[in-house]
Order: structure tokens, then sequence, then C-alpha cells
């Protein structure tokens, strides 16, 4: 796949999930490429919103620029109407890997505080199982070495990505290696070690509905 037929996936696929967005809904919206486009076809189509829940600086400031009221989960009384973002694995059951873009702990909230969760992708996202793409981990600066030998244990090697903190200051890990045959078990044992932050892995909290560009057209995979 040509870079050019990714982007036209993407604008695809975010055309698709803009039809998915009930006028004066709340709407908490991920961030990377693939939102990018969700954002500007939603501008593009005019849609209202009654607000934004953002899950990075990046995906503010292109929701701003376009005149989109963005407001903190602080600023709520319950959940919001839907959570739409895009994923660097999926597999059949919804389930993710996230973090690619570096804001999987605020996308992690943002998406457990949503009442549906509408993941947005092209195909070449999907994979029968989750561990090709490095998985991100989030991590607390000081806890470097030891979060390294405890994924170590789980038969993964974790590599510092070079020049990146996230909005919330801290380095990232990516972990290659691991064939994530059962994501829950792995996002649950990733989350009792001191110091991840966040751990990449989506499953706890799937997608209730996953939009999948390719050539043919973009499908609709629900979760079971
Ligand atoms: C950011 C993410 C993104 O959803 C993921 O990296 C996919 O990005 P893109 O749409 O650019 O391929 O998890 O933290």
């Amino acid at each position: 796949m040509t870079i050019s037929d990714q982007q036209r996936l993407k604008i695809e696929v975010a055309k698709a999930a803009v039809a998915e967005v009930p006028a004066g809904a709340i709407l908490g919206i991920g961030t990377g490429s693939t939102v990018d486009c969700f954002i500007d076809e939603l501008a593009q189509a005019k849609v209202p919103l009654q607000a934004a829940v953002s899950s990075s600086r990046r995906t503010t400031e292109r929701l701003k620029a376009l005149g989109y009221p963005v407001i903190g989960l602080e600023g709520l009384a319950g959940p919001i109407d839907l959570y739409i973002d895009g994923a660097d694995e999926i597999d059949a059951n919804l389930c993710m890997i996230k973090g690619g873009g570096g804001a999987l702990t605020q996308e992690k909230i943002v998406a457990s505080a949503a009442r549906r969760f509408i993941c947005i992708v092209d195909a070449s996202k999907r994979v029968e199982v989750l561990g090709r793409f490095p998985l991100p981990l989030e991590v607390i600066a000081a806890a470097i070495a030891p979060v390294t030998w405890a994924v170590r244990a789980l038969g993964g090697e974790p590599t510092l990505r070079p020049g990146v903190t996230t909005d919330n200051g801290h380095p990232i890990l990516d972990v290659r290696g691991l064939t994530i045959q059962d994501p829950r078990a792995l996002e649950t044992a990733l989350n009792q070690i001191p110091g991840i932050v966040t751990n990449g892995i989506f499953a706890l909290r799937p997608a209730d509905l996953a939009l999948v560009a390719s050539n043919h057209g973009v499908i609709r995979l629900q979760h079971n």
C-alpha cells in the first residue's frame, strides 16, 4: 500500500466515522493522523458538538483551530457519548495496541469515560494476534530500569523511544518481541508493574465498533 493509498483510506474511514456522530454530542477524540482526517471531515460536514474532550495537545490544537469547544472531563457530570480514535493494531475482538503517537494515557482515560468507542483504521492495522507493532509503555523516568527487567521477564524487549516525552512529561518504552495471545491478561499484568503509567493494550475496554477502510470500501466490525 502506498502512502497516498493509505491517506485516501484514512479520509474514507474518517468520513464514515463522521456519519456515526450524533449532532450535539459530547465527543471524545483520540490522536493521530487518522484522527486528524476525522477532525477535518467533522468540520467540513459542519457537525455541531456540545463539546469535545481531547486526548492530546495535538488534537486540542486542531479542534480549536476549527472552532470546536474543548473541555476537560472534570467539567462533566457523567460519561461522554462517544469516543473516536485510531489504533496501531486491532484484532478480531476489537482489542488494540495504541500509543504509537504517544498519547496512550489520555486516550485510555477518555476511552474509559465513554459509553461507546469507535475505532477507525485502514485495513493494514488488522491483525490476528497483537504484538508485531511495538507495544508502547508510558513510564516514570526513574522506573525505566526496573520496568525493563519486569517486561523482559514477560518476554518483551523494551527500548526507549528517542527524543520523546509525552504530554504528561514522561518517556515511552516500546516493547518488541511480544506475541499477545491474551491481551486482557497482559494488559492486567502490565497494570501491576510499578512505574508503568499506562500500557498501550486496549483490551479491558475494547472498541465497540471498528470501521475498517480498504480498497473494497469501509466495513463495520462489531464487538461481540
Ligand atoms: C496515538 C495512537 C494512534 O491512534 C495510533 O498511533 C494510530 O495513529 P495513526 O492514525 O497516525 O496511524 O494511539 O497515541
